[in-house]
């Protein structure tokens, strides 16, 4: 297939185009670098051995959008491009609602004028809100989101369903990440936030290259085996074959498919502090600290649906994303800079 990829140059953008190469799939890719640097496409190349077509483009900017997509007969879209800070999303509702949900109202009309009506989108566990069933299932109610990030995430799997409703030729696959760490296992690409990051990983590699002095752990008073909070982590590139595999729905003719992206296994913070500990024989020292307002005690996936219609399932286990993610730190201590 012929594929358009917004948010490439990211952290999930990146490991599944080289997933993509690799089953043979053409790629273009566009980005507007706003939370990446080109040089994640340069190591893709490394790692493949093959060129990555890569636009400059922002998905609001209709016109280049329209251009590329005019000269390209793409067969479909897969659509990472958005912001993601969940603190920083509070801070500017604005600016998230207006790149994540104009960025899609934009590409999808373009899409729409050139006949490309498929569409993978990067969803979020975030949709169930506080879960009303554990293991979530895709049948799982959608949630209250408590941040506008995880609003848009909600509001543009309902722009999508209502676009199929009208207009049945669409394809559309909504998949619902769980929480994506572990890095391409030749270190040359991974999670390269900006600043303090949010996120457990790469806020543990950092402690380890001794960037930060210690993790906090927020809340060790939830009803988990260990009191802090449980998560569904699950590695980036098992995620990202999950993408190559999604393309099997739309060549279905899915209409509406919503997956879960998961392991189905949950861990707890400290769970993965011991395993990163065990596994790459480093220390992490941390404390306790309060609750992170916005947390849910428990978020992990019956990831059977996946399995069962489109024959994926993640390989990697807890031990593969800390080694892997520590290995990425380790090599690029200061991400793409
Ligand atoms: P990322 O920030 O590394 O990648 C997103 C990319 O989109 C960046 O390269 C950024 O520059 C680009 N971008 C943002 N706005 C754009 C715009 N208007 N036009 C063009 N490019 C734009 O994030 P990621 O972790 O790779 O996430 C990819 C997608 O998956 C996002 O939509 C994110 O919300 C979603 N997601 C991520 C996680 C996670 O924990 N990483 C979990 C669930 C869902
Ligand atoms: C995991 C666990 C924290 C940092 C977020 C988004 C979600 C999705 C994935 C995009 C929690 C604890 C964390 C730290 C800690 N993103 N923690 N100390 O919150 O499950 O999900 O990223 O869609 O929408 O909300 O992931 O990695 O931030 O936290 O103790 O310094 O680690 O409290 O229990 P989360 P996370």
């Amino acid at each position: 297939m012929n594929i358009l990829i917004t948010g490439g140059a990211g952290y999930i953008g990146s490991h599944t185009i080289i997933e993509l190469q690799e089953a043979n799939h053409e790629v273009v890719v566009i980005d507007n670098l706003s939370n990446s640097s080109k040089k994640s496409l340069e190591r893709v190349e490394e790692i493949t051995g093959k060129k990555v077509p890569f636009f400059e483009i922002d998905i609001r900017d209709k016109e280049k959008l329209n251009e590329l997509c005019s000269k390209n007969k793409f067969d479909c879209c897969i659509h990472f491009a958005g912001l993601k800070a969940v603190g920083e999303s509070v801070a500017k509702p604005l600016e998230y609602y207006e790149n994540n949900i104009n960025g899609t109202l934009v590409l999808l009309d373009v899409l729409r004028n050139n006949n490309c009506k498929n569409i993978i989108f990067s969803s979020s566990a975030t949709v169930y809100g506080d879960p009303a069933i554990i293991p979530i299932t895709e049948k799982c109610p959608k949630g209250q989101c408590t941040n506008p990030y995880g609003q848009t995430k909600s509001m543009i799997e309902q722009i999508l369903i209502d676009l199929n409703k009208a207009d049945p030729q669409w394809n559309i696959v909504l998949l619902r990440y769980f929480n994506p760490i572990g890095a391409h296992k030749s270190g040359k690409i991974g999670d390269n936030p900006n600043g303090i990051p949010n996120n457990l990983m790469p806020y543990i590699t950092q402690v380890a290259v001794g960037k930060r002095p210690e993790l906090s752990v927020f809340g060790n008073d939830y009803n988990t085996h260990d009191g802090t909070g449980v998560r569904d982590y699950i590695h980036v590139v098992d995620l990202a074959q999950g993408h190559v595999k999604a393309l099997k729905a739309i060549n279905n003719k899915c209409g509406v498919a919503i997956y879960n992206l998961a392991t189905g296994h949950g861990y707890s913070v400290l769970d993965v502090v011991n395993a990163f500990e065990k596994v790459n024989n480093v220390k992490i020292p941390y404390s306790i600290k309060p609750r992170r307002a916005g947390d849910i005690a428990m978020c992990y996936a019956d990831a059977s649906k996946a399995k069962n219609e489109l024959g994926w399932e993640a390989k990697y286990d807890l031990e593969d994303m800390c080694r892997d993610s520590w290995n990425w730190q380790k090599l690029n201590p200061n991400g793409f800079n």
